[in-house]
């Protein structure tokens, strides 16, 4: 979900990034990073945990925690809360630890 009216804030629509995510193709905004790209798309599952494999997706969305680690263009653990979106990425869930591929 995106605020695109707010009644005294002006956001500008920004040009559109492509990117895949688990191979389905997606599209973000220019000035995004990944998570808030996913988020907005309504991707609220970013990884899962090492132990239980329990969902993880946005937690302190400043970079000091690793809830959002994902594997984005076959390196696993990036923090997509603080990574801008480019154009062609492909990312990825990321189970526990991460698979490199
Ligand atoms: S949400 Fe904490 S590092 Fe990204």
């Amino acid at each position: 979900m995106r605020i695109e009216r707010h009644p005294i804030l002006d956001f500008p629509k920004k040009n559109d990034i492509p990117f895949t995510f688990d191979g389905s193709p997606m599209t973000g905004r220019e000035g995004d990073t990944i998570a808030a790209a996913l988020h907005a798309a309504g991707v609220m599952k970013l990884s899962e945990s090492i132990k239980h494999h329990r969902p993880r997706g946005f937690y302190c969305a400043i970079g000091n925690c690793s809830s959002c680690h994902m594997v984005v263009d076959g390196v696993a653990n990036v923090k997509t809360c603080v990574t801008p979106l480019k154009p062609g990425m492909d990312v990825r869930t990321q189970s526990g630890k991460g698979v490199v591929r």
